[in-house]
């Protein structure tokens, strides 16, 4: 099958999860990649199942957003799904991942710590990048490949056994680093021609251009988010790679119609109707008098909404032209805490998100 075939169909937001067991969120700065790659790890384990959410930039945003302590590297049990699944979290970082990766190959994990003090793994990280990256995308495309009874090279469970993880989400950078990020192969290319390290990319690699993994981007109904949107989209076709959804964050129901929105953005809404409207509410005398002024006020407030409105449909109407079904998580009026991801997740599942 071709990349083109595969592609999921910008009308069927399903298409942009079935199949798939890798989901990569990434998206710019702060737009909710950690809320939603949660959500969507909740999501993906509701029908029951096993599902790893992967933290890789060592800054412990999902043990914050569950209200937990800082996270230990290691698969930790931390949220049950609805429908009986569970989601394990591994909050990764490169230095642990490098310390591991040492004691694996080369049963270096003395020497690791020696390094650790000396600076020298900042060091080795500092010349090759590329081998920092590698490392932490491994941790993902491991737990993707790994089948029940097995862990990694340690043990070999019987072929065909069943896949350990149903899905693994990873908490990815954002987009300006995620090119880079997942372009693995040729990062650590200029480092290891032969060897482990060749070997290590080559298989990750292998599962990163497969139609197991997808790569969603997280933004907002605004320029700068839905630009960097575009441009990753585009990094990641150009790599071989697979974009899956767009996830629009903090969707509001439009609130005015089209002949309100555009009344009301250029400014020509009429206060009067609002007067009245406040009249007939029946306020208490002292605000009565002051009705007209109250509405004017009010008439600036939908004026900004309107406003915004207007640039939202127009963001909404670009994402739509890149052809990566649209997928929305709606705005929590309280803030994010475990009823709030819930209730992400269903959203999410509502919209055709499932294994
Ligand atoms: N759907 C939502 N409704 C309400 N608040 C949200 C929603 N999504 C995210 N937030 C809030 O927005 C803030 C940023 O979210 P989050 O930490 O998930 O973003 P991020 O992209 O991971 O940020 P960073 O780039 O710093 O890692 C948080 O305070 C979070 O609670
Ligand atoms: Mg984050």
């Amino acid at each position: 099958m071709s990349d083109r075939e595969q592609a999921p169909r910008g009308d069927d937001p399903g298409a942009a999860f079935a199949g798939a067991r890798l989901h990569i969120v990434t998206g710019k700065g702060g737009t909710g990649k950690t809320t939603a790659a949660t959500a969507l790890a909740l999501a993906l384990a509701s029908r029951g199942g096993r599902v790893l959410l992967v933290e890789v930039e060592g800054r412990q945003g999902v043990a914050a957003l569950l209200g937990s302590a800082p996270l230990p590297y290691e698969e930790r049990e931390m949220l049950t799904a609805p429908g009986g699944g569970s989601v394990r979290v591994l909050a990764a970082d490169p230095e642990s991942a490098l310390l591991e990766y040492l004691e694996l190959f080369y049963g270096l994990r003395r020497a690791g710590q020696a390094l650790t003090r000396t600076g020298a793994v900042d060091f080795a990280t500092g010349i090759a990048p590329g081998l920092r990256d590698v490392l932490l995308t491994g941790k993902a495309t491991e737990a993707v490949r790994r089948r029940a009874g097995g862990r990694g090279r340690s043990s070999t469970p019987a072929p065909g056994a069943p896949f350990r993880y149903d899905a693994v989400v990873m908490d990815a950078p954002p987009t300006g680093r995620i090119g880079r990020f997942l372009n693995v192969g040729s990062e650590v290319a200029g480092l290891a021609r032969v060897g482990p390290v060749r070997d290590h990319a080559d298989r990750v690699t292998e599962v990163l251009r497969s139609a197991w993994t997808r790569v969603h981007f997280v933004t907002l109904l605004e320029e700068m988010p839905a630009q960097e949107t575009r441009d990753g989209i585009d990094e990641l076709r150009g790599l071989g790679l697979r974009p899956g959804a767009v996830l629009v964050n903090l969707a509001t129901p439009a609130r005015l119609d089209a002949a309100t929105v555009t009344s009301a953005a250029t400014g020509d809404l009429d206060t009067a109707p609002i007067a009245a409207g406040l009249k007939a509410a029946g306020l208490r005398p002292e605000l009565l008098e002051a009705h007209e002024e109250l509405a004017a006020d009010l008439a600036a407030e939908v004026r900004a909404h309107a406003v915004r409105q207007l640039l939202e449909e127009r963001v909404r109407r670009d994402l739509a032209e890149l052809g990566a079904p649209i997928v929305e998580l709606p705005w929590m009026e309280g803030g994010v805490d475990l009823d709030a991801l819930g209730a992400l997740a269903r959203s999410l599942i509502d919209q055709g998100v499932e294994r």
